[in-house]
């Protein structure tokens, strides 16, 4: 099956998750395509979608929101979508508010998303923060004292969640017929 990986990446770490996506989905012999969000002209030919953003204060990249917004219908029509961020950084499971890191991190449009193209799944994966490559202003947030508890650098990403993840869409994938979720009885 054809299918489209899509990131919203603003410093790497959520575009190597995707191209890994898309190295498994390949090699269980779909032909995956990992592409940036600003890429994607089109989505005419894709028999399925992964689509996957950064999480900055919250919320996705707007990049990432904005490609799905725009290209709603055609997510909505009944072709399999799956959705995953890539945030939390660190080893704790449990933030301060004593709720799981991972549930505490979704991003905001992560509802908006379920509504409106009812997504297969929302996976969580922890991300990777390399202070050498920051920006600017991401460089002064970071040197704040709730930036240097909050955002601990270091590479977090769990490669081999991320395999089993692929591997179990790549599954639901040749169960699927065209045109209809993963999942969805045939009848
Ligand atoms: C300034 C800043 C703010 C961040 N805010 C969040 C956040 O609100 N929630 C979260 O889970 N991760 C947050 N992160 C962590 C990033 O989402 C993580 O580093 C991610 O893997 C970066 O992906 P990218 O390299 O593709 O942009 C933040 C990182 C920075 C530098």
């Amino acid at each position: 099956m054809k299918v489209l990986v899509a990131h919203a990446s603003r410093y790497g770490a959520t575009q190597a998750i995707a191209e890994r996506i898309a190295d498994k989905l390949t090699e269980a012999g779909h032909e995956a395509q990992a592409r940036p969000v600003e890429a994607v002209a089109d989505l005419a030919g894709y028999q399925a979608f992964v689509i996957g953003s950064a999480v900055y204060f919250g919320k996705w990249l707007k990049e990432g929101t904005d490609f799905v917004r725009r290209n709603r219908a055609s997510l909505a029509a009944g072709q399999p979508v799956w959705l995953f961020s890539s945030g939390p950084l660190g080893t704790q499971t449990t933030g301060a508010n004593g709720r799981g890191v991972r549930a505490g991190a979704e991003p905001a449009e992560i509802a908006e998303f379920r509504e409106s193209i009812h997504p297969g799944h929302h996976r969580v994966f922890l991300g990777a923060l390399d202070p050498g490559k920051l920006g600017f202003r991401d460089r002064l947030i970071k040197a704040l004292p709730a930036g240097r508890t909050l955002l601990p650098e270091g590479d977090f990403r769990a490669w081999a969640e991320i395999d089993t993840w692929a591997n179990e869409i790549a599954h639901e994938l040749a169960q699927a017929p065209i045109g209809r979720r993963a999942g969805e009885p045939t009848e």
